[in-house]
């Protein structure tokens, strides 16, 4: 396998849980890594602290400069060979809090497809380099969340995104650039925390097993085995019962 050195990758959402446990180890394994996110005091002390860090910049995906941001990053970087992305938002919102719903679609959805599609069109200019571009979506894409409306949705849509980008990197023989939809189940982050769900994983082991898979160019990974099985069932289950159950 190719060493990880003189590789650079970038962190879309680095300033917490999954995605900053991802820029860490990355930074560990020799990767440049540039990352990014809102909170720009988070980001400056990352920088400081680990010397792989090499570079971030203040992005929000919602603002449409965003990709001015990314580009800026790579340049700082001097190329990109990994493109991640953690940002998300999400919340339980059983009253269907419009607020709630509407920034977890812009955030998940549109600033998701704001970046990712940057990243892609970079990817789509520099077709000399092997170039992965990887992106969690959740397994709350199985089936549509009563509790989490707008978070169940903007997952599928992510998956559904990247389905899309796969079949429009073999329409136009874009064999270097490698998809990866990342589906973790519960991980024990800010994302959730004060939350009962049970099965929480630890952030570290679900960056471990995500680095894996970028490594093995994975198409699809769902994080851990014992949510593969879960996820397995889940899909056999038909519409009309899903929908008579109370799944919180
Ligand atoms: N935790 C779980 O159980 C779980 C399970 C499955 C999937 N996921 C998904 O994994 C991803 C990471 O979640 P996490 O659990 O690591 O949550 P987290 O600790 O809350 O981290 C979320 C990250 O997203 C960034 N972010 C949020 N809004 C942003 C915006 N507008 N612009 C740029 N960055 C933004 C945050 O950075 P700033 O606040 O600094 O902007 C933060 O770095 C999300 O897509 C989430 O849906 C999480």
């Amino acid at each position: 396998m190719k060493s990880d050195y003189n590789k650079s990758a970038v962190v879309m959402g680095a300033t917490s849980g999954i995605g900053y446990e991802v820029a860490l180890l990355l930074a560990q394994r020799g990767w440049k890594v540039g990352i990014a996110g809102r909170r720009e005091e988070i980001l400056s002390q990352m920088k400081k602290e680990h010397p792989g860090i090499v570079a971030y910049e203040v992005v929000d995906v919602n603002s449409p400069q965003a990709t001015e941001g990314l580009q800026r990053l790579i340049a700082q970087l001097g190329q990109m060979d990994l493109y991640f992305h953690s940002s998300g938002i999400g919340f339980q919102n059983l009253s269907l809090d419009a607020e709630k719903e509407l920034s977890t679609v812009e955030t998940n959805c549109l600033g998701m497809s704001r970046l990712v599609g940057e990243a892609f069109r970079y990817f789509a200019s520099h077709p000399e380099r092997e170039a992965d571009l990887a992106v969690i979506s959740s397994i709350a894409r199985t089936k549509g969340l009563g509790a989490a409306p707008a978070y169940s949705a903007s997952k599928r849509f992510t998956s559904h995104y990247l389905e899309c980008l796969c079949q429009q990197k073999r329409i136009r023989h874009l064999d270097h650039i490698h998809l990866i939809d990342i589906r973790p189940g519960f991980v024990r982050t800010p994302l959730i925390e004060g939350s009962r769900f049970p099965m929480q994983l630890d952030a570290k082991e679900v960056a471990a097993e995500i680095v894996r898979a970028i490594a093995q160019h994975k198409g699809v990974v769902t994080i851990n085995w014992l949510y593969r099985l879960l996820v397995w069932f889940w899909q056999l289950i038909p519409r009309w019962l899903w929908v008579r159950m109370r799944i919180c």
